[in-house]
């Protein structure tokens, strides 16, 4: 069952001893972020300060994503694979293509419960809010300012009424002003292209903090351009989310602690940055819009929730891995050779990712490299290496052993130049350009190798059984 909100979330959190409620006075410049970081890196459950230096009436939560626990609290269920198996099996085996069943797939959640539904919203409007009155946090020293870190910026796609939610960070400049960091390729990004193509500059826009932790979840997520992320969100809590819609017709989430309305102006772009990021260094200052502040809305006694990026594994690593989880049963439609994938935490996620499938035919791993950085995010990668399906992609040294025992560099390393890369990759030469390398760590056939692959050595079954017989009796005792 899903939670309504951010609240009732803390109520499951704290019913299971699983919510550390911190009354000391904290700061929320430098000390909320160090404080989560020391957390995370611990594993411990959400962090709730109660008393927030300069922000009275506001409670601050972070560390909702604090391992892969913490993903499993929000889902109610370790298996989160299930909840993609169980949503694509509803639509069973129809007689078309992939790729039909991926088109198809947005009318036939339109049908279902996953629709947003139309409520009274919980928050009202506060004309006496703005942005530097909001417990927003810095989070290293050398950051350029305090910064909404969990907020989820909403844009409506002006084609095709594609509801766009997506967390980037935005950086607080004054009472009315902030900069929104939505990278190229991401759908704010692109949304707000479309809308410039039509001859809008002022783009409508909501800023939104303190929802369900499904739903800034799926925010966080690469969900494909088509779809609405109201919907996925809807699929994910297995029920559709409460919305209310904005003056500028943006549909926010109807029981969110706060949101911003207002817009996005294209013709004011300024220097964001610098911040320090998830690969654990500063990103230099780049040119980002800004978004202009018209009306703030907010629950009474209100819950900002913020989190910290840095040297893996913090909460956006945690994020990763369910994603890689909740999408594997959506990649392997779209890619049917995957057997499994492993996007590591300290891969970042945008660096390194190891994948295995069920090898049939010579050329197929470089073949399924290919469309992995053909596919929505994935396409960032900028590492991909490509096992067998009997190598357990989450056991890195079975992946190291299948480097050794299978690669000869030249044949099997492919290597990509100028391609597009994380714009935060401090390594590639001219971002977002950069070089890719893929790594074929399967098992050659013989149009590969020139001549048969050798036989692998294997124990004689008999012979196995009886000294294993002997080595229990033998054998130390712990
Ligand atoms: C804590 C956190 C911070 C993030 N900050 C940014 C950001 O500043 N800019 C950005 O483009 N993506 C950022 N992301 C990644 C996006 O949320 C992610 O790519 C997501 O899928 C949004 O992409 P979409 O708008 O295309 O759906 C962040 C993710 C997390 C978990």
């Amino acid at each position: 069952m899903a939670f309504k909100d951010l609240r009732d979330y803390l109520s499951h959190m704290r019913s299971r001893g699983k919510l550390i409620e911190v009354n000391q006075e904290i700061d929320v410049d430098l000390e909320i972020a160090e404080l989560g970081r020391i957390a995370t890196y611990s594993h411990a459950p959400p962090l709730l300060f109660n008393n927030v230096k300069g922000y009275p009436g506001w409670k601050v939560l972070t560390n909702v994503y604090y391992s892969l626990d913490g993903i499993y609290e929000i889902f109610g269920t370790d298996k989160l694979e299930s909840i993609g198996e169980n949503f694509l099996s509803s639509f069973g085996d129809l007689p078309t293509s992939m790729l039909d069943k991926v088109k198809s797939l947005p009318s036939i959640l339109k049908m279902g419960k996953y629709m947003p539904k139309e409520r009274r919203p919980s928050f009202e409007e506060d004309q006496r809010l703005n942005l530097e009155l909001l417990p927003a946090t810095k989070t290293w020293p050398k950051d350029a300012g305090r910064y909404m870190t969990f907020s989820i910026v909403i844009t409506k796609d002006p084609e095709k009424n594609i509801n766009n939610l997506s967390i980037y960070r935005v950086q607080i400049i004054n009472e009315r002003e902030a900069l929104v960091h939505w990278q190229a390729f991401k759908r704010g990004s692109m949304s707000a292209l479309k809308y410039k193509d039509i001859g809008i500059t002022k783009v409508p826009v909501a800023i939104v903090n303190g929802v369900d932790p499904i739903i800034t979840l799926t925010a966080a997520s690469p969900v494909p351009p088509g779809l609405d992320k109201y919907l996925f969100a809807g699929i994910l809590r297995d029920e559709g989310v409460d919305v209310t819609e904005l003056d500028n017709g943006i549909l926010v989430p109807a029981h969110a602690e706060s949101v911003l309305e207002g817009y996005v102006d294209l013709n004011d772009m300024r220097l964001e940055g610098p911040f320090g990021d998830h690969l654990g260094y500063y990103t230099p200052q780049d040119y980002y819009p800004v978004f202009k502040l018209e009306k703030a809305y907010v629950r009474e006694n209100p819950i900002y929730h913020v989190t910290s990026v840095g040297k893996p594994p913090l909460e956006d690593a945690w994020i990763g891995k369910g994603v890689e989880r909740i999408f594997l049963p959506f990649l392997k439609m779209i890619i049917p050779d995957l057997v499994d994938m492993n996007l590591p935490e300290y891969g970042l996620f945008t660096s390194v990712g190891i994948f295995s499938i069920r090898k049939r035919y010579p050329g197929q791993a470089k073949r399924v490299m290919m469309a992995i950085w053909g596919t929505g995010q994935l396409s960032f990668l900028k590492t991909v290496v490509i096992v067998d399906q009997d190598v357990n992609v989450h056991d890195l040294n079975q992946v190291v052993y299948a480097i050794a025992s299978t690669v000869d560099p030249q044949r099997d390393v492919l290597i990509v130049p100028n391609a597009l890369n994380d714009t935060l990759d401090h390594t590639v030469p001219s971002p977002p350009l950069g070089s890719k390398m893929g790594i074929d760590a399967t098992r050659k056939f013989k149009e590969e190798l020139g001549r048969e692959w050798p036989e692998e050595v294997k124990s004689d079954p008999e012979i196995l059984k009886k000294v294993t017989e002997i080595w229990n009796n033998i054998k130390p005792r712990a």
